[in-house]
């Protein structure tokens, strides 16, 4: 989330232009040359992700997918049948095994990739579309070890071609709204976030629910114990703190529960016999993650993804001037609020800091994914390729949410001990006013 741009990032900008085989006189010439071309995407994933993706992809227009990429061929022969059945053109198919991405990252007419594999594929993939000179759209977290934070930050910066993790809560409706709310004064000065992502996927994602037959996603539940998905839980808290554009990460401690949530769900479900109700997993039920900024600002993050539980997110920011709760849909605002103490519905705020991009489509609401939060996170992607700018979320933002799995799984195993967040911007957090969203 940064803002002016510097001499680096002004190279970087005209450097991206010339990967991407644009007119390279003048940043601005090439984007007024370009503004209402057709946006060409490659996706690289056609599970179930990937082909929501897709489906929100054909509601943006402008945007042609001529070229898709899988493994496995029910998968892609579905997300074809999608882009078909739309009455798009039949695409190319890449399915040659699992490095067979490249040969579609060798497409001259690919403006853009979006990646939405599993998780070790992330980096490896993001890093070939920079290097391809491709926009690289990837899934969450784009990088989970500190070695591949790196590689999509030096990739970027050695390329110029943007990487955006498509952290789809930073562009939620009610969060876009706090964040208004912050950017006029409204909470004073912000001390304290807490964001969780409480979403118990045990029975669908981690294992089948059908035999319990262990995923790729279940994989890293048996030797990992980390925040494995903090991206949810922190994209909007970045931006209503200025990380990377004012202030920046400095130390955290995680701390983990016993595993007991998956043995208990297998017995439920399977009876004690099944493997799974004995199985030894290396993953604490709930991980609870404290950060302190370097302006002295906290944030506790939880992980709660193999307890029985409806879907949550816990969402709290609190400032001198006052709190947003996400929960009970309420704020308490000093000096605004009627009765002292008390909270009040946050509808009317809502309706009054309602963000820019979302009067828009109030009018209109798309259809597809999250209740038009994917939309407008894809739509901002795509108007950024499309003119050759900076994506919403740049690399930076992307690397300083997804380190976080990395430095807990550190931080547990060393007992809970205070690990240092690395600047992945060089200090430039100092220097940059923020960027995302700017536009309210
Ligand atoms: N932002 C969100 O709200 C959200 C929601 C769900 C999932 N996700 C993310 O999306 C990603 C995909 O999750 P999913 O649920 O779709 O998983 P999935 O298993 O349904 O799909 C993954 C697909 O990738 C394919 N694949 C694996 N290796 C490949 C390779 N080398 N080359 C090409 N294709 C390959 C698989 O065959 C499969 O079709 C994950 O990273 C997940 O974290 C994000």
């Amino acid at each position: 989330m940064t803002g002016q741009i510097n001499r680096k990032e002004f190279l970087a900008r005209s450097l991206a232009i010339t990967s991407l085989g644009l007119a390279a006189d003048s940043a601005g010439k090439a984007l007024a040359d370009h503004s209402d071309r057709p946006v060409r995407v490659g996706l690289i994933g056609c599970g179930n992700r990937g082909r929501g993706l897709l489906g929100t992809m054909l509601t943006i227009s402008g945007v042609q997918v001529p070229a898709l990429c899988d493994i496995d061929l029910d998968n892609l022969d579905a997300a074809s049948s999608a882009l078909t059945d739309a009455g798009r053109p039949k695409p190319e198919s890449y399915i040659k095994g699992p490095e067979d991405f490249r040969r579609l990252l060798e497409r001259s007419d690919l403006d853009a990739v979006i990646i939405a594999t599993p998780w070790h594929w992330h980096t490896p993939m993001a890093v070939a579309a920079m290097e391809a000179g491709k926009y690289a759209g990837v899934e969450v977290p784009a990088a989970i070890t500190m070695d591949e934070c790196w590689q999509l930050v030096e990739t970027h910066e050695r390329t110029g071609v943007p990487c955006m993790m498509l952290e789809n809560w930073s562009f939620r409706r009610d969060n876009l709204a706090v964040l208004n709310m912050i950017r006029k004064g409204l909470l004073g000065q912000i001390v304290h976030c807490h964001c969780a992502h409480s979403h118990d996927c045990i029975d669908h994602w981690f294992f089948s629910p059908v035999d319990g037959k262990i995923t790729w996603g279940g994989q890293y539940l048996l030797r990992r114990n980390a925040d494995q998905y903090p991206t949810h839980s922190l994209g909007p808290v970045l931006s209503w703190l200025n990380i990377g554009c004012g202030d920046y990460f400095d130390y955290m401690t995680s701390t983990a529960t016993r595993s007991s949530g998956i043995n208990a769900y297998f017995k439920r479900r399977f009876g004690a016999d099944h493997p799974g109700a004995r199985r030894t997993y290396a993953q604490g039920d709930i991980v609870t993650s404290v950060i302190r900024t370097r302006l002295g600002s906290t944030i506790v993050i939880n992980y709660d993804m193999q307890l029985p539980r409806p879907y949550d997110n816990r969402w709290m920011v609190q400032g001198t001037g006052g709190i947003y709760n996400e929960q009970r849909n309420s704020v308490y605002l000093t000096g605004r609020s009627p009765a002292y103490h008390e909270w009040e519905s946050f509808e009317p705020y809502q309706r009054e800091y309602e963000h820019r991009w979302w009067r828009e489509l109030r009018d209109n609401p798309p259809e597809a994914g999250h209740g038009g939060t994917d939309y407008l996170e894809l739509s901002k992607f795509f108007d950024a390729v499309r003119s050759r700018e900076r994506t919403p979320l740049d690399v930076y933002d992307s690397v300083a949410m997804s380190v976080i799995v990395p430095l807990s799984e550190k931080s547990i195993a060393t007992g809970s001990s205070p690990v240092r967040f690395p600047d992945f911007t060089r200090g430039a957090w100092k220097r940059r006013g923020p960027s995302f969203a700017m536009d309210n």
